[in-house]
C-alpha cells in the first residue's frame, strides 16, 4: 500500500489531495497521513500544504520544516525549529535568541550563511544550499567545566547519523572534527555562556558538507575537506541527516547529563581517531607529549 501512494506520487509533478489519494486506493484519509509518514521516515521528502495535499520532492537538499518540526514535536530538541534562507551565522542567531529568553532544544537552520564561524576564529565556508548549517541551544544545569563533554558528545551524534544515513563509518579527530577517508566532512563549533558557578547556555553549531562537491570549495580546502556525496557516489536526504542528528544529539544528551560521559566512552572510544596514537597537546604553559 505505502508503494501504491508512492506511485501515484512519483505519477504526479504537482500536489496530489489526500482524498485523492485516499479515493484511488480506496483507503481513509488518515490511513493516507499515516503511510506518508511512514514513508517519510524512510527517508522520501513528501512535503505537504494545506488545500493542495502532498507531493514528492526530489531534491534531497529540500527540508520540509513543517514535517520535521511535527516529528520531533514533544522531543526536548527540535521542537522549535526556526529556519532561514540566509544568515549571517547560525550560532549568532542561536546565542542572540538564547540570550533573549529562547528555550532548550530551539533549533536555527540556515540554507546559507554570509558570515560562517569556525573555531579559532576561522571562517566556515557556507555559500552551498547543499550543505547542512544549524545550531541547537542547550540549557545543562551544569558547572561550565562540564561544557567540553557537550562537544565531545555533539561529535559523537554527528558520526552515527552519518553511520546511520550512508553506512560509511567516520572518524573524530579530537575534539569535534570529523573526518572520512582522512578528510573533514563536519565540524562543530560550541560556544557557552555562564556564571562561575552555572552555566546559562551552550550553542552547538553544527556544519556538515552534505551535497556539494569538493571542487565547490575554496582552492586552499579542496585538498583538507570532502563531502558526504561525493564519499558515498550518491545524494544523501538532508531532512534524514538532520532529524537523525537531532534525535541523536538529544539521546546523547539526557545520558551525558543523567548518566555522565563513562556511559558514552565506549562510544566516544569508537570513533576517535587519536586513540592510542602519540599526539603533543599544547597549553598556553607548556607541551605534553604521550599516548592518547
Ligand atoms: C570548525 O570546524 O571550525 C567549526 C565549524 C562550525 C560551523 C557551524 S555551521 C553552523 C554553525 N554556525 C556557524 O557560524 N558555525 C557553526
Amino acid at each position: 500500500m505505502k508503494d501504491s501512494i508512492l506511485t501515484l506520487l512519483k505519477n504526479n509533478k504537482d500536489y496530489l489531495s489526500g482524498q485523492k489519494i485516499a479515493g484511488e486506493l480506496r483507503i481513509t484519509r488518515n490511513a493516507v497521513h499515516k503511510r506518508i509518514n511512514i514513508l517519510r521516515s524512510q527517508g522520501y521528502n513528501i512535503i505537504s500544504m494545506r488545500s493542495y495535499g502532498y507531493k514528492l520532492v526530489d531534491d534531497l537538499n529540500c527540508i520540509d520544516f513543517a514535517a520535521v518540526g511535527k516529528s520531533l514535536t514533544g522531543h526536548l530538541l527540535g521542537g522549535n525549529i526556526i529556519h532561514y534562507n540566509t544568515i549571517g551565522s547560525t550560532n549568532d542567531e542561536a546565542y542572540r535568541l538564547a540570550q533573549s529568553g529562547g528555550g532548550e532544544g530551539a533549533v536555527v537552520i540556515s540554507d546559507r550563511q554570509t558570515k560562517g564561524r569556525g573555531r579559532m576564529g576561522r571562517e566556515w565556508v557556507s555559500a552551498s544550499s547543499e550543505n547542512l548549517y544549524f545550531s541547537v541551544i542547550l540549557k545543562p544545569k551544569m558547572l561550565p567545566s562540564f561544557a567540553p563533554r557537550v562537544t565531545v558528545m555533539s561529535a559523537i551524534a554527528v558520526a552515527q547519523a552519518i553511520m546511520e544515513v550512508t553506512g560509511l563509518k567516520p572518524g573524530i579527530k579530537w575534539p569535534n572534527d570529523i573526518y572520512i577517508g582522512g578528510k573533514k566532512v563536519c565540524g562543530i563549533l560550541t560556544q557557552m555562556k555562564s556564571e562561575s558557578d552555572a552555566i546559562d547556555f551552550i550553542i552547538t553549531g553544527i556544519g556538515v558538507n552534505v551535497n556539494s562537491q569538493p571542487d565547490d570549495f575554496p582552492k586552499e580546502l579542496i585538498a583538507a575537506a570532502t563531502t558526504l556525496r561525493h564519499e558515498c557516489g550518491a545524494k544523501i536526504s538532508k531532512r534524514s541527516l538532520f532529524e537523525k542528528i537531532i534525535l541523536n544529539l538529544e539521546k546523547m544528551y539526557i545520558i551525558l547529563t543523567k548518566e555522565g560521559f563513562e556511559k558514552i566512552r565506549g562510544e566516544w572510544n569508537s570513533y576517535c581517531l587519536l586513540l592510542n596514537r602519540v599526539v603533543t597537546v599544547k597549553t598556553i604553559a607548556d607541551e605534553v607529549t604521550g599516548v592518547a
